[in-house]
């Protein structure tokens, strides 16, 4: 039996859910009770502190929910400093604040990705203990080499695109998969080389249209009749104008537009780069948007066992009373980094990553002319 310490922390879950949440609460609730700390959780992320709904959370209530995927505690991408309330966006901010002491809080662990780094930065600013943990598909938080949920986001968007395969080949035609990723090209990165896709299209590698189509015709010259091309949600064309660039990505962006009281739906990237394709290469192309079942389900083995470690390291820190950090991981091991040093940042792919070179060295197309 653990000493009681009298202390509690609070947990909470924000920004999109992804894979391996609950495996996390399970650690870090399981961790910080083996240390004589209590467990609150919050509901539906920074609201739920606002509005003060909470659950208490006992060894039982995280008991077998290590593979189950979402949050069992809800999650929502509101801010504390910019919360809609009935009607009216206000600073809720000193409410958070009250409602933390309210609850007789010593942490607020925050599982989530760079918005909810910047959110628990802000409310250690005013003035609260605060200890994250780094979540997201999109694998783009600073300060660690890597966030749960990427990992099984990237199983399902490679099976994706091994599936596509197979009837790609069968039609001769050119396959494009949309793939989650607004400001970095992790998923569809990692994803499309190991799905082998011909082309992978990033945000942080503008994409120009004549480039692509020749390789796609060059595959088709050397026999090969059908072509993937994996494109991240955010991928842009090239342009000497980048602000242009950017707002025909933002157009896409909003998928939904209200025109004269009709709702329209907007083309997606995936659906703009198939129509172009076919266009230019006069070869049959079709389209497939991943969407939310890249963030649905099971996590993997590795998220699991990702997910254990940082949640334990989270329940050893509060247990020491390090707090105002963020759990990475560094290497082979879990390490407290300041949030000081992640807010604010967006980790993305280098140009120059190895991942990018083994890939161009197997002749995947990123869209740009390299000069060998
Ligand atoms: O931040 C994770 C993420 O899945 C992004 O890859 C994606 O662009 C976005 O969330 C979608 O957000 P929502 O579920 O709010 O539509």
């Amino acid at each position: 039996m653990a000493v009681n310490t009298g202390r509690t922390i609070g947990i909470l879950t924000a920004g999109g859910d992804c894979p391996g949440l609950n495996a996390v609460i399970r650690a870090v609730a399981k961790a910080a009770m083996h240390n004589g700390i209590k467990v609150v959780g919050i509901l539906d992320g920074f609201r739920g502190l606002v509005e003060n709904r909470t659950v208490p959370i006992e060894n039982i209530n995280v008991s077998g929910i290590l593979t189950q995927g979402g949050t069992f505690l809800g999650s929502s991408r509101d801010k504390p400093h910019k919360m809609l309330m009935g009607g009216k966006t206000m600073d809720m901010t000193e409410v958070a604040v009250a409602n933390y002491h309210g609850l007789r809080l010593d942490c607020l662990v925050c599982l989530g990705g760079n918005g909810t780094q910047k959110n628990a930065y802000r409310l250690q600013q005013a003035g609260l203990n605060v200890l994250t943990l780094p979540k997201t598909i999109d694998n783009d938080v600073a300060e660690t080499d890597i966030t749960f949920g990427f990992d099984s986001a990237m199983n399902i968007a490679t099976e994706a695109i091994d599936r596509l395969h197979t009837t790609a080949t069968s039609h001769h035609r050119i396959m494009v998969c949309e793939i989650m990723g607004h400001d970095a090209g992790w998923l569809c990165l990692g994803a499309g080389i190991a799905g082998g896709a011909d082309v992978i299209l990033i945000p942080e590698i503008p994409y120009d249209l004549d480039v692509v189509s020749e390789s796609l015709l060059n595959r088709r010259r050397s026999g090969k009749r059908f072509s993937i091309v994996a494109v991240a949600e955010g991928a842009l064309p090239v342009t000497n104008d980048k602000s242009e660039g950017k707002a025909k990505n933002k157009a896409v962006k909003e998928t939904r537009s209200l025109e004269n009281g009709v709702v329209l739906v907007q083309e997606s990237i995936g659906s703009r780069l198939a129509r172009e394709l076919q266009q230019r290469t006069g070869v049959e192309a079709r389209v497939t948007t991943l969407g939310h079942i890249q963030r649905g389900g099971t996590p993997t083995p590795f998220d699991r066992l990702l997910c254990t470690r940082l949640g334990a390291a989270a329940g050893e820190l509060l247990a020491r009373k390090k707090y105002n950090v963020m759990v990475a991981l560094k290497g082979q091991h879990c390490e407290a980094v300041p949030l000081k040093k992640v807010s604010g940042k967006t980790r993305i792919v280098p140009p120059d990553h190895s991942w990018i070179e083994a890939a161009r060295l197997v002749e995947t197309c990123f869209g740009d002319k390299v000069v060998r």
